[in-house]
């Protein structure tokens, strides 16, 4: 980059991060990575090019989020809607990971981050998922963040299968009807640990959820950008928090309530 764009450019991330309210960050955000495909389309390449390009976005994002101090961070990898997609780019999909799980664990433990994963990870292709195994296993002592993958995950699959444990529970004797409320459901589903996500970022210009973290996100704000998940940087994240530090988040009740 000419040294003029790039001294911009530092003036720009500068601006963004300048802004940021430390003390109102979002503990958890959650990120619908998109656009990789068009991203490519629009430079004539194929779409795993897209996706290969992705994983720079990926470690910027985790890198800004450990920096500033955000607790938690859970970006959708694999739809389990995503295997229908064309089955090349299925298996290129599930070879990038097996690649960038193990060439980013060692970055992962130097920034002292811990990865985890939800959705159904049994079901992967062994390499992925042996691979995931050891990515979570080398990086479980990290206390700094914790960066969550949603690998063939499906949130109406996670409720559904939430109720069963729930329906089971209660059969046996663990659990009485009258005890089930929200916090006591949301601890049957695989994002127990986690609190819920304040904020969910899509990129790529689309502006729907696509079947993620739906029970999750009922108080999230969302921010939608049109920038392509390749192309998602630094910058781009800062400027989502600034936007969500700006938003007046109600719950429910009126402006004067909240003091
Ligand atoms: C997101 O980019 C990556 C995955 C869904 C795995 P896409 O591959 O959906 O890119 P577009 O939306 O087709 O541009
Ligand atoms: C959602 O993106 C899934 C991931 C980002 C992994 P898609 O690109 O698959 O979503 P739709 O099908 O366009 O809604
Ligand atoms: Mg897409």
């Amino acid at each position: 980059m000419n040294p003029y764009f790039c001294t911009l450019n530092w003036l720009k991330i500068k601006t963004f991060l300048n802004q940021i309210i430390h003390d109102k960050l979002p503990k958890h955000i959650a990120v619908i990575m998109d656009g990789n495909g068009r991203w490519a389309k629009e430079k004539n390449r194929p779409r795993v090019f897209g996706h290969k390009n992705g994983v720079t976005a990926v470690r910027e994002v985790t890198e800004a989020c450990a920096e500033l101090g955000v607790s938690y961070l859970t970006l959708y990898a694999f739809s389990q809607e995503n295997w229908n997609r064309p089955k090349f780019e299925v298996n290129a999909l599930m070879s990038l990971l097996v690649e960038t799980l193990s060439k980013e664990v060692r970055t992962l433990n130097k920034n002292n981050i811990r990865l985890e994963a939800i959705g159904e990870l049994d079901k992967l292709p062994q390499k992925t998922h042996l691979a995931l195994k050891k990515g979570i296993i080398d990086t479980q002592s990290n206390d700094r963040m914790t960066l969550v993958l949603a690998l063939n995950y499906s949130s109406r699959k996670e409720i559904i299968q939430a109720s069963k444990d729930v329906v089971r529970d209660i059969k046996a004797g663990h659990l009485t009807e009258d005890q089930l409320d929200e916090d006591v459901f949301s601890t049957y589903l695989e994002t127990k640990k986690y609190p819920d996500p304040e904020l969910l970022i899509r990129t790529s210009g689309e502006q729907r959820i696509s079947n993620y973290l739906l029970w999750q996100i009922a108080y999230a704000e969302l921010y939608f950008t049109k920038v392509f998940w390749p192309d998602f940087r630094k910058e781009n994240l800062y400027e989502a928090i600034v936007d969500f530090q700006s938003r007046e988040r109600r719950f429910g009740k009126i402006s004067e309530q909240l003091v």
